[in-house]
């Protein structure tokens, strides 16, 4: 597929001072040749900015800088839906995760409109299953999945185009939860591979089942990739380090694994604060597993079925 890069330098997600250099570390580290390298087409839409805000008002008071947020989810939702309208796979470049608020409600209004169910996979070391009225951080990079499966407390935001039923959600990674997003994480009827599932089973077997799902249903998968779903090891550039995260060689696997199923048709890459990284070191993992993902193989063997 042709490629469709958007920088999204959105910090308002959060608190720490960085994710705005996101998009540009991306560039720097060379996304857009190792697309091309692996033979498919890119275009680079730029960086986004915001639109004129409303005035809202939010009754958690922790919860702050929600106009902005409302601003880049409308701004992120339309460019999203755009890029997938001309028939390409948009490639966010974050910024915080509150840029999913945006992204996943521009694929699931395109998807909407060609009557496919839409599947999330959200590679995270966090839920990010709060509401505005129950995050304690108030930071909104911690609440998209809530607004995707349409949970209640998001009356400022736009109306979530077409709710993805918890069903079509697989949270992969996790390993820090809050005690409000686990009560309602019993609630709703998620895949949750936390690292305890991952260490049991290892990644392929959950991913597989996941990516079957997707294909049976005929469905499009938007993956969501925060980079503290790797380990601080091998990828310190985040805000928020969680320890015993993926590894290089497992992280490598899940984006072959989703090359291989085919079904991938749009990418977040979300929380690179490139402040915090050594010599680039972050980015430039991240760019090898967006290159993991378009098809790059140490050996090209014929593709196995899924
Ligand atoms: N659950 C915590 C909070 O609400 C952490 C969220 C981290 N989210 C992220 N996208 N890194 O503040
Ligand atoms: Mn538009
Ligand atoms: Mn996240
Ligand atoms: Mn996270």
């Amino acid at each position: 597929p042709n490629c469709i890069l958007i920088g999204a330098p959105i910090d308002e997600g959060q608190r720490r001072p960085g994710c705005v250099m996101g998009p540009a570390a991306y560039r720097v580290a060379g996304i857009a040749q190792a697309i091309r390298d692996l033979g498919h087409g890119v275009e680079d839409w730029g960086d986004l900015s915001l639109p004129e805000l409303r005035t809202v008002a939010c009754p958690n008071p922790a919860v702050h800088d929600l106009a902005r947020v409302i601003g880049w989810t409308e701004v992120l939702c339309d460019k999203v839906d755009d890029a997938l309208s001309a028939g390409a796979l948009p490639i966010i470049l974050g910024g915080d995760h509150s840029l999913a608020l945006g992204s996943v409600a521009g694929a699931a209004a395109f998807a909407a409109r060609q009557d496919r169910p839409l599947f999330l996979l959200w590679l995270d070391a966090h839920s990010d299953f709060h509401t505005p009225l129950t995050s304690e951080s108030g930071n909104l990079h911690g609440t998209p999945v809530a607004y995707i499966t349409g949970r209640e407390g998001f009356d400022a935001f736009p109306a979530f185009p077409a709710v993805i039923p918890p069903e079509r959600v697989c949270l992969f990674g996790i390993r820090s939860v809050d005690p409000a997003e686990h009560a309602a994480l019993l609630r709703h009827d998620l895949a949750i591979n936390d690292m305890r599932v991952l260490d049991e089973r290892g990644i392929v077997a959950p991913l597989r089942e996941f990516l079957e799902k997707v294909r049976a249903a005929g469905g499009m998968l938007h993956v969501s990739l925060d980079v503290d779903f790797l380990d601080p090891s091998i990828a310190p550039a985040v805000g928020t380090t969680v320890p015993g995260g993926t590894t290089f060689r497992e992280a490598h696997l899940v984006m072959e694994l989703l090359h291989e199923s085919g079904l991938v048709t749009s990418l977040d890459l979300v929380e690179l604060n490139p402040f915090l990284d050594e010599r680039g070191r972050t980015a430039k993992l991240m760019v090898e597993l967006v290159g993991s993902m378009m098809g790059r193989k140490v050996f090209d063997r014929p593709t196995r079925s899924f």
